[in-house]
Formats: C-alpha cells, sequence, structure tokens
C-alpha cells in the first residue's frame, strides 16, 4: 500500500491551482445518463473517486474519453442499468445513478452502499423521495431494485433532514418526471448548484436554485452540452490551512472564495490575515499562531463537515482550547487519535473535540482511514517534529488531485513510497 514520508517543518511558498471539484463531477458525470447525445465535462479532477464512476458509467453502457482536461461522455445503445457492488461498495456516490437511471431507462439495481468508516450514512431519504415519484422499490439480493414502468410523475417532496447527494438524486430525476416537483428542505451545496446549472444547460426547467426550495417541470427529453465543474472549494480550504500553518506567503488559485466564506470567517477570528481576490485566496506569512476559536460543523453556507478534519490539525496549533463540534455525521472523529499519537491534546466528548493548544507535534507512522482524515494527517506531517510516514494514502487518492505534487511545488517534502510487505 502506498505511503507518504513527510519531512516536517518545510515553509511553503508561492501559488498552488485548485482542481475541479470531485462532490460536483460525480453528480454531473451521473447527470450524463439522462440523454443519449454526447456530453462534454471540463475540468474533472484526476481523482479515484471520479475513474470509479466512469467505471460504474461503462457499466450501464457508456464511454468516458478524455482529451486535453476534457472528458467526453457518451451514451451507449443498450439500456443497462445495473450498478454492480464491486464498484458501489467502493464508492457510495454511485447511488448517485439511481435517479437519473429510473428517470430516463425506468428502472435502475443498484447495490446498497454498506457501512462506511465516517458513520451510517444510510440512503434512505434517496429512496423515500423517489418512491414519491412514484418509483416502485425494493431490495433484493442487497441490491436496490426500482422500477417506474410508466415513467416517474412530479410530487412535492420535504427531506427529513438536508441530503446532499439525496438532493442531486432527485433533482435528476425530477428533471424527466411527468409535470411540476416540488422539493423542499434541499442542500444549497455549491455542488448542488453546479449539478443544477448543467441539467439547465441539456433543458432542464429548473428555479430556486441556491435556496432551500427546488421547483422542476419535467420535460420530455435533455439535450448534450458543455460544461465546465466548479473549483474544489475543499481542496482550496485544505491548502489555505496549510498556508496558515506551515505557510511562509501562498496563494490559492483557481477557486472560488466565496465559497469557502465559513472557513475565511473562522481564520478571521483567529486573527489570520488573508487576502482575497476573485479567484484566489492568498495567506500571507503569519507573525504569530492563530488564536483557538470554535466552530460547529453545519450544511452550506455553514462550516463544512469536509474541513472539520482539517481545523483539527490547525487547531493544535493556535492559542488556547479550540472546541470543535461535528453535527452532519456521528461519527467522524478517527483522526483523532492518530493526531494524539503526534502529540496533540484533544479530549472528545460526544460530538464535540476539545483541541488544547498549541502542543509540538512528533513525526511517527500514522494511518489514514477517510479521506479528510488523511489531508489532516498530511497538514500535521507539515509542521511535525521529523518525518511522518502517512499509511494508506489511497484514502487520499480518492478526492485529492496529486497532492504530493502541488505540497512539493511548494517547497514540502514529501515522498511516495511502498516499502512491501517485508520492510
Ligand atoms: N442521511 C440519512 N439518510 C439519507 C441521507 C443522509 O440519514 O438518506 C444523513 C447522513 O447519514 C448524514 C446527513 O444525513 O448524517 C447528511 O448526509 P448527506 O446525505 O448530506 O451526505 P452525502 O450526500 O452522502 C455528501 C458529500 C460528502 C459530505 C456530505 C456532507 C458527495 C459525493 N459526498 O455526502 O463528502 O461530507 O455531503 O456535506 O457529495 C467527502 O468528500 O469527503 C465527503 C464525505
Amino acid at each position: 500500500m502506498e505511503k507518504f514520508r513527510i519531512r516536517g517543518g518545510r515553509r511553503l511558498a508561492g501559488e498552488v491551482q485548485v482542481s475541479g471539484a470531485k462532490n460536483a463531477a460525480l453528480p454531473c458525470l451521473a447527470a450524463t445518463l439522462l440523454t443519449s447525445e454526447p456530453v462534454r465535462l471540463q475540468g474533472l479532477p484526476r481523482v479515484r473517486d471520479i475513474v470509479t464512476m466512469e467505471k460504474v458509467l461503462a457499466a450501464l453502457g457508456e464511454s468516458c474519453e478524455r482529451e486535453n482536461g476534457t472528458t467526453r461522455v457518451v451514451a451507449g445503445s443498450g439500456d443497462a442499468h445495473h450498478a454492480p457492488y464491486e464498484l458501489v461498495r467502493t464508492m457510495r456516490a454511485s447511488v448517485l445513478v439511481l435517479g437519473p437511471l429510473l428517470a430516463r431507462r425506468r428502472r435502475a439495481r443498484v447495490s446498497l452502499p454498506g457501512g462506511c468508516a465516517i458513520g451510517a450514512r444510510p440512503v434512505d431519504f434517496h429512496l423515500q423521495a423517489l418512491a414519491r415519484l412514484g418509483a416502485d422499490l425494493r431490495v433484493e439480493s442487497g441490491d436496490v431494485v426500482a422500477e417506474a414502468p410508466h415513467g416517474l410523475a412530479g410530487a412535492e417532496i420535504e427531506f427529513p433532514r438536508i441530503t446532499v447527494t439525496g438532493t442531486e438524486n432527485l433533482l435528476m430525476a425530477a428533471v424527466l418526471a411527468r409535470g411540476r416537483t416540488v422539493l423542499r428542505n434541499c442542500a444549497r451545496e455549491p455542488e448542488v448548484e453546479d449539478l443544477a446549472a448543467m441539467l439547465a444547460g441539456m433543458g432542464a426547467r429548473i428555479a430556486g436554485v441556491g435556496s432551500p426550495t427546488l421547483e422542476v417541470e419535467g420535460v420530455e427529453a435533455l439535450r448534450g452540452t458543455d460544461h465546465t465543474i466548479i473549483p474544489d472549494r475543499i481542496e482550496a480550504g485544505t491548502y489555505v490551512i496549510a498556508a496558515v500553518l506551515a505557510g511562509a506567503g501562498v496563494t490559492v488559485t483557481g477557486c472560488r472564495p466565496a465559497h469557502l466564506h465559513a472557513l475565511l470567517d473562522l481564520l478571521e477570528r483567529a486573527g489570520v490575515a488573508v487576502e482575497t481576490s476573485n479567484d484566489a485566496v492568498t495567506v500571507p506569512e503569519q507573525g504569530s499562531p492563530p488564536r483557538a476559536v470554535s466552530a460547529t460543523t453545519a450544511e452550506y453556507p455553514g462550516f463544512a463537515t469536509d474541513l472539520q478534519a482539517q481545523l483539527l490539525a490547525l487547531a493544535t496549533q493556535s492559542r488556547g482550547t479550540s472546541n470543535i463540534t461535528e453535527a452532519i455525521f456521528e461519527n467522524r472523529f478517527q483522526h483523532v487519535l492518530e493526531l494524539k499519537r503526534m502529540g496533540a491534546a484533544i479530549d472528545v466528548e460526544g460530538r464535540t473535540a476539545h483541541v488544547h493548544g498549541s502542543t509540538p507535534l512528533d513525526g511517527t507512522t500514522v494511518m489514514a482511514s477517510d479521506l479528510r482524515a488523511s489531508a489532516t494527517l498530511v497538514l500535521a506531517g507539515l509542521v511535525a517534529r521529523g518525518d511522518t510516514v502517512v499509511d494508506r494514502i489511497y484514502h487520499l487518492d480518492r478526492g485529492y488531485e496529486a497532492m504530493e505534487v502541488k505540497l512539493n511545488a511548494l517547497g514540502a517534502e514529501i515522498e511516495r513510497f511502498n516499502p512491501g510487505p517485508y520492510r
């Protein structure tokens, strides 16, 4: 298994370019199932989850060709509708094909995603809402089997709780449903907006984008389109935090600072000087460590759960105690034990981590448990004394494009290696 060896104490300086957003690219790829015409997507990040989604689409008869940063997705002629377990088990977001398959092919068979490192993460809200659109759903040998032989029909649906992929799945189902669908208590994440923009480019009729209520007027068919994926706000936020921790003047380019509002607000409260422009965030070298600040994760526009782990690394180097509460997922503190092994002083009480800073961190071997937890271990390694080895970086490769290449270009010293089983 590949690992990173990070030499601690290197200062970072220069510019780092953000890739396209993984969590926007995944639903946009799934949305290609809604048309028989070719779709061109620009800015898909080169990360493993995207490769997995391309394999799911291949299993469903589509082909994806990449050329000069553009991916062309072409629909096949068959009516394959089964997303197999071997693929779904490696990526929960495969469930995003359920809505579009039902809408256009009128049936879908998608393996139920199993448990997951950051909590139970069921898909019950997706299934209940699709049933309201008239789908007939049952579970058969661990697969969700869904059918709508006469097509889906518009309905009024209120999600019991905000769900990002649930909102996306229903939006993709509703655009081809007969009549009008009203979706309430929707996720307002920029990734949902990006999907809505792509669907509008395909001819979908959606109102209320960016608000909690989406109104969809179903259409007969959708056409192909050219769409550019928004920049990855979580990758951008991760590099902004790296710059606060270890920077001597870093600019994160190609991002949308408006999407980072909650993080930038928090940094301001921590006394960190940050400059923003239209498409970049600059973190000048800081004269003193940040002040401790408290934060609770929330749906957008709140503080993103996908930046909680990285914030914990920053809190270990902040002056005072930061209280960080995880309100979205019930089990997203696995990185705490690894940070503690590096010398962090953290107590977890229920859903809140009390991080007592600032403590020097020592390099050691640590194990990544999920995507964002891996990122925090890399951040900690950047400021630790000595070398940190991060094991199981395949988690990182699911969502960060060439992280070590980007950080090394800023002056970090990170080596990707695999010592084999007996060394
Ligand atoms: N939930 C249910 N039932 C459902 C759906 C959700 O109980 O049917 C619960 C979840 O268990 C969770 C909460 O509702 O407690 C919110 O989950 P949500 O459905 O919003 O999460 P998701 O759509 O599965 C996406 C991102 C995650 C990100 C969350 C929250 C994608 C592909 N994934 O997941 O990204 O953490 O929204 O913002 O968009 C990551 O990139 O590392 C990642 C985990």
